[in-house]
C-alpha cells in the first residue's frame, strides 16, 4: 500500500525526480570513471591509497621493483647516543613555538641546507623519498608569494572558511595580512611527490607519500629548533598551484606546508596555549 502511495507520489512528481534522478546517475557516473582514471594514472594503488584488488588487470604488466637490489649489512643500532638524550630533546622542541613576526637578522644559508639534509633521512613509504624542499630567500620572489597567499587568504577568511573555522582561530589572532612571509630570511616550500619517475620513464608509486613527507617536515621543525631558529607550519589554502606554476615546479608535486623561518622580532608573541601533559597522550597496556 504504501509502496503504492510511495509510486503515485513519483509519477506525480515526476518533473522534479526526473531530473534529479538524471543527476544523480551522472554524479555516480563521473565518480566511478575519476576512481578508474586515479588508478590507471597509479598502477597499482589508488591516489587515496586504496589497493586495487582486479589482478587481472596486471597480467601483462612486467614487474619490475623501484629501487636497485641491495645487499643487506649488518646494523649495530644508534652509534650517535647522548647522555640523557631524551630529556635534552625534549627541552628542544618544548621550546618550540609558531612564530608570526620575524626579525629580519640573517640566517647562514648553510644551517638551513643542514636542517634539511637533516629532514632528508625521515623514513619514507618503499623509501620512495617523496619530498622536495624549496628556500626561498629572493625578495622579489618571496613578495609574489606573499601577494598569492594574501589575495587567497583574503578570500578564505572572508568567503570560504565556516565560521566555526575563523572562530576557532580568533584566539591566535591571525588574518589574511602575512607579513612574516616577507619578513622571515626564509621560506621553505615543502612539496609532496604524487609519484616519481623510474629511469625507464614509467610512473613510480610514491606509498604514503603525504605520510613521509610530513615526518620528513616534523624532523625539519625539530631542527631548525635544535638550531636556534624559529617557524611556523603554514597550510595556505588554495594557493599550492599557483605557487607550484611560480616555482616552476612540476605537475607531480603538490604544496604541501610553507614555513617561513629566521628569528622571532624582538616583539614578537605568541598565544599562552598550554600542551597536553604526557599522562593525557600516553596509554600504557
Ligand atoms: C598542519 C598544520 C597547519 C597549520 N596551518 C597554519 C596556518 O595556515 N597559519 C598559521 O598561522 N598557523 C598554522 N599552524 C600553526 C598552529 O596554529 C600552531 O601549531 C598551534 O596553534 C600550536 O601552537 P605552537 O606551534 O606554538 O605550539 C598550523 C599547524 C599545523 C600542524
Amino acid at each position: 500500500m504504501s509502496l503504492l502511495s510511495e509510486k503515485s507520489f513519483i509519477l506525480e512528481n515526476w518533473n522534479i525526480a526526473l531530473p534529479v534522478t538524471i543527476i544523480l546517475l551522472v554524479t555516480v557516473y563521473l565518480i566511478s570513471k575519476r576512481k578508474k582514471t586515479d588508478l590507471d594514472g597509479a598502477e597499482y594503488i589508488g591516489a587515496d591509497n586504496s589497493i586495487k584488488t582486479d589482478e587481472n588487470c596486471y597480467e601483462d604488466t612486467e614487474f619490475t621493483p623501484s629501487l636497485d637490489d641491495k645487499d643487506h649489512v649488518l646494523f649495530p643500532g644508534a652509534k650517535v647516543v647522548l647522555d640523557g638524550g631524551a630529556t635534552k630533546f625534549y627541552e628542544i622542541v618544548n621550546d618550540r613555538r609558531s612564530v608570526r613576526k620575524f626579525s629580519k637578522k640573517p640566517v647562514p644559508f648553510e644551517i638551513i641546507k643542514q636542517c634539511i639534509q637533516a629532514a632528508g633521512t625521515a623514513p619514507s613509504g618503499a623509501h620512495t623519498e617523496p619530498w622536495t624542499f624549496c628556500v626561498i630567500a629572493d625578495e622579489t620572489i618571496k613578495n609574489e608569494i606573499r601577494d598569492i597567499i594574501e589575495t587567497e587568504e583574503y578570500l578564505n577568511y572572508s568567503q570560504r572558511m565556516h565560521r566555526q573555522w575563523t572562530t576557532d582561530l580568533k584566539p591566535l589572532k591571525t588574518n589574511h595580512v602575512k607579513e612574516y612571509l616577507s619578513d622571515a630570511p626564509y621560506l621553505i616550500l615543502i612539496f609532496k611527490q604524487i609519484y616519481g619517475i623510474r629511469n625507464d620513464g614509467k610512473k613510480k608509486q610514491h606509498y604514503y607519500n603525504e605520510i613521509s613527507v610530513s615526518i620528513a617536515t616534523g624532523i625539519l621543525l625539530c631542527a631548525l629548533q635544535a638550531a636556534g631558529l624559529n617557524s611556523l607550519v603554514t597550510t595556505p589554502l588554495n594557493c599550492g598551484p599557483a605557487l607550484r606554476t611560480l616555482l616552476n615546479r612540476p605537475n607531480n608535486e603538490k604544496l604541501l606546508v610553507l614555513l617561513p623561518v629566521g628569528y622571532a622580532a624582538e616583539d614578537c608573541k605568541v598565544p599562552d596555549l598550554r600542551r597536553k601533559d604526557v599522562d593525557e597522550i600516553l596509554f600504557t597496556y
